[in-house]
């Protein structure tokens, strides 16, 4: 098996004024097509969160309730009677309180049974787990169980086992725990730390150009200081007044 090669797309969700992403508590949308030997493999989806206090009030309005399915993570993660996240979450996020949280690893039929699986979450980790993240949670539900998989999802739901939910998610767990990873009892959540993932983390982060659609201008692509004056609000988003 050839390593898979990502072409990833992010997109800040977050309307944070710290331009610089390596200061910021941000949400950060993950798409990754994933490509094999030169073709399509199949689609990796995640989100990275990072508050310096993810459980506080501040947290949660501006950073996990900005998107449905983030702020559905929060709501199963917490234990809302002593208001800190599940154990034992807590001991994964001291001193690295960020998150990143997998949706999703789909492959394409002709690349499953080969080990790609845990090839890509190797290099997401590699490429998006910075210094700060503390946990990698990942989303084991089947694909051909989600709600609208048949929908979303053509060539990476064909050819799936169709067991009970129960039988297809067991069968799953039981795989994702020879990659390292422990359930999250309760949840259809497992967990690792990075480390026990990869051993080796980019010194290059964030890994590309990122998509903001509340900081870039529309016009130029350049940085948009909101806080700023030279801006307005134009048709397709914020322009500079000198683009305009
Ligand atoms: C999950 C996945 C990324 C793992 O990739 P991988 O590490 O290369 O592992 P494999 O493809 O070899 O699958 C491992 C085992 O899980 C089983 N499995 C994989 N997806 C499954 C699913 N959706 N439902 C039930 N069992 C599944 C496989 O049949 C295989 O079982 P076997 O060892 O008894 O043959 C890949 O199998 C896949 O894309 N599955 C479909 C998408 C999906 O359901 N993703 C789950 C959400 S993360």
């Amino acid at each position: 098996m050839s390593e898979p090669l990502i072409h990833w797309k992010i997109e800040r969700m977050d309307e944070g004024e710290e331009p610089d992403l390596r200061l910021a508590e941000c949400l950060l949308e993950i798409e990754g097509r994933i490509e094999c030997g030169g073709q399509t493999a199949g689609l990796v989806d995640a989100q990275y969160i990072y508050s310096e206090d993810p459980t506080s009030d501040a947290a949660f309005f501006e950073l996990w309730d900005l998107d449905a399915a983030a702020c559905a993570v929060f709501e199963e993660i917490m234990d809302h009677e002593c208001g800190d996240f599940l154990d034992p979450i807590p001991g994964f996020l001291d001193p690295s309180s960020g998150i990143l949280c997998v949706r999703f690893i789909a492959l394409r039929p002709p690349f499953r049974r080969i080990g790609l699986g845990r090839a890509v979450m190797r290099e997401l980790v590699h490429t998006l787990a910075d210094p700060r993240i503390g946990l990698v949670l990942l989303d084991a539900r089947p694909l051909q169980h989600r709600p609208h998989g048949y929908d979303d999802f053509d060539d990476e739901v064909r050819d799936l086992p169709w067991n009970s939910p129960d039988e297809d998610r067991e069968a799953l767990m039981r795989h994702f725990e020879t990659w390292g990873m422990q359930r999250l009892p309760g949840t259809r959540f497992m967990m690792a730390s990075p480390d026990a993932l990869r051993d080796k983390r980019t010194p290059q982060w964030p890994p590309g150009p990122i998509l903001d659609q509340w900081h870039t201008c529309t016009a130029c692509g350049g940085w948009i200081d909101r806080e700023g004056g030279d801006w307005l609000d134009g048709e397709y988003g914020p322009v500079h007044k000198d683009c305009v």
